[in-house]
């Protein structure tokens, strides 16, 4: 949700104005998205780095936070979205935690999009837990693979995004889904998250699905006749 701050202040606004107008677009973007087929977005609202911010921002965004979560769970209830806490809950203060275990409550069963809000989420903490918790567990190294690593993560519910939208014109992944977002699709834009809209995002899914993926292979259309066996080749005539 990058630009929100630079948002407001370009307007003359304080940044927490930013924030509250980051929420507001929120669900007009699940409403684009979710016609096209997404059955997953993950928005990175707080990550653990940003505790470093001024106390008076912190409070600002968890006051953000909790009023988002008062006053829009049920619309986003009603649309059938499923509403997941992607991060850390213990040093949420203990109203805000249950207020988002409540969400999670109410919307699990939703079978629309699953809106994974990433909130004091840092990749890298992720995966230490996930250590942990896996030597915790007793585990033997030798059946630690992938797919099980991946269940010890907060994503275990989802697929590794395809596609990682980064707004606000940064060109970093900062901590962001480390592991999951090994084959990602990255798109850059200056668009600060505020103005992020329908016509954007509508260009944004056209422009990944022209993409060619390869997970470190080759596409066949990637092959000249000259990479292929001397039997598979066209007769020469
Ligand atoms: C990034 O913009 C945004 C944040 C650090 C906070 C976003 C969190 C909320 C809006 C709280 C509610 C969230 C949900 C999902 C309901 P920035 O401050 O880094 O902006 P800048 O890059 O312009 O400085």
């Amino acid at each position: 949700m990058d630009g929100n701050g630079r948002w407001a202040q370009k307007q003359g606004l304080p940044r927490i104005a930013g924030h509250e107008a980051g929420v507001q677009c929120i669900q007009g973007i699940l409403e684009t998205l979710a016609p096209k087929g997404v059955k997953f977005v993950t928005l990175y609202a707080f990550s653990t780095e940003n505790w470093g911010r001024p106390q008076e921002e912190v409070d600002g965004i968890m006051d953000v936070f909790s009023e988002a979560v008062a006053s829009q769970t049920q619309a986003l209830h009603e649309k059938n979205v499923r509403i997941v806490h992607v991060g850390k809950t213990e040093n949420l203060n203990p109203d805000l935690r249950e207020a988002v275990a409540e969400a999670q409550r109410l919307t699990r069963n939703n079978t629309g999009i699953t809106l994974n809000v990433a909130f004091d989420y840092g990749g890298r903490a992720e995966i230490l837990e996930a250590v942990r918790r896996i030597i915790k567990d007793g585990l033997d190294p030798d059946v630690i693979d992938e797919e099980l690593f991946s269940r010890y993560l907060f994503t275990a519910h989802c697929p590794d995004p395809d596609l990682i939208i980064r707004t606000g014109g940064e060109q970093r992944i900062s901590n962001f889904l480390l592991w999951q977002s090994a084959y990602s699709e990255i798109y850059h834009t200056p668009t600060l998250w505020p103005d992020l809209g329908a016509d954007e995002l509508e260009e944004v899914l056209v422009s990944f699905s022209l993409r060619r993926r390869r997970y470190g292979g080759l596409n066949p259309e990637d092959q000249s006749p000259e990479d292929q066996a001397p039997e598979a080749r066209a007769p020469q005539k």
